[in-house]
């Protein structure tokens, strides 16, 4: 087998988060390896584990997870997986959203909290600074200067190297930007969903890390004779395998995190990695929505 093969997310590319921390592109999305609702233990925890472990075979070096899942799950089951940490793999966390049961997030963005959860989150990971620390939400009860200002404060204490946002628009994201330096954004967004096209554009000319969570979403374009089926017919690949591609041909910015909680699908997901789309196939399924 070729390294290829074997490590297919290093064919993904990679990106500099903040100039300085490099990932491969295609990395993997922690929130599904808990109980449902994404709260407490997941059904498999053994499976989890293995999900885990595999990712890292696979060459995947970005792992998006938040003190949210579970809460604590995800992020208890990546130390307990993979710690002692691979000198290449980034973690990014979150923090800014509050769990009060299954299904139920609920914006917390006061700086005491926040400082709480980052504390918590160094712990749990098992590191003394995280990689990219996301407000998960802003709170729109807070100035948005007292929730970035902690953060920044944080980092100045060394216990988070890079900041992050998520779900925001263009407007709130040149915001933040006059408080802290943020190198990435996650936002909703694959090929069904591409209501953050202003946001990529703007992430884009300014080389910010554009995380697209929900990247396998395919609805209606995978159904039978749709162009997903038919493509992937084609070529041999799956729908979520051309969701992938397509997401990794969008933007050199853009850094898909598929979440599983099953290896299999795990393995399929990575080997998009390996499958470039000609422009043909890139265009028709962009025209498709
Ligand atoms: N910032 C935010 O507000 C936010 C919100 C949501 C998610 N996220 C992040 O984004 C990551 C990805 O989002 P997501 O989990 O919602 O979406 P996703 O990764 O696009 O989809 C995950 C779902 O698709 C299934 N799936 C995965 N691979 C598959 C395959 N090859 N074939 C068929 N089904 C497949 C999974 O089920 P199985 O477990 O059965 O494979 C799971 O139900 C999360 O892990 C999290 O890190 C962030």
């Amino acid at each position: 087998m070729s390294a290829t093969t074997t490590r297919p997310a290093d064919a993904s590319g990679t990106f500099a988060l903040g100039g300085d921390l490099p990932v491969n592109r295609l990395g993997f999305g922690a929130m599904r390896l808990t109980g449902p609702g994404i709260w407490g233990d997941p059904a498999d925890p053994a499976e989890a584990v293995r999900v885990l472990r595999r990712a890292v075979e696979l060459g995947i070096t970005f792992i998006d997870t938040a003190d949210s899942y579970g809460p604590f799950v995800s992020e208890q089951l990546i130390r307990q997986a993979l710690h002692p940490y691979a000198d290449d793999l980034v973690i990014a966390t979150k923090g800014g959203l509050t769990r009060s049961g299954p299904d139920a997030w609920s914006p917390v963005g006061r700086p005491e909290y926040l400082r709480q959860q980052t504390e918590l989150s160094l712990r749990h990971l098992g590191v003394e600074r995280i990689d990219l620390y996301q407000l998960h939400r802003i709170d729109p009860q807070v100035p948005l200067a007292d929730q970035l200002g902690e953060l920044v404060l944080l980092q100045q204490e060394g216990k988070i190297r890079h900041i992050g946002l998520s779900e925001v628009s263009v407007e709130e994201l040149v915001e933040a930007r006059a408080i802290a330096e943020i190198v990435s954004v996650q936002n909703l967004y694959n090929l069904a969903n591409r209501r953050s096209e202003a946001v990529l554009a703007y992430a884009e000319a300014e080389n910010i890390a554009f995380i697209p969570w929900y990247p396998v979403a395919t609805g209606d374009l995978a159904r039978p004779g749709g162009p997903l089926d038919t493509i992937a017919k084609d070529r041999g690949a799956s729908p979520a395998q051309l969701a992938l591609a397509w997401l990794l041909r969008r933007s050199p910015v853009l850094l898909p995190i598929p979440g599983t909680s099953r290896v299999a699908h795990l393995e399929e997901n990575t080997a998009a990695a390996l499958l470039t789309l000609t422009d043909e196939e890139f265009q028709a399924l962009a025209d498709a929505v």
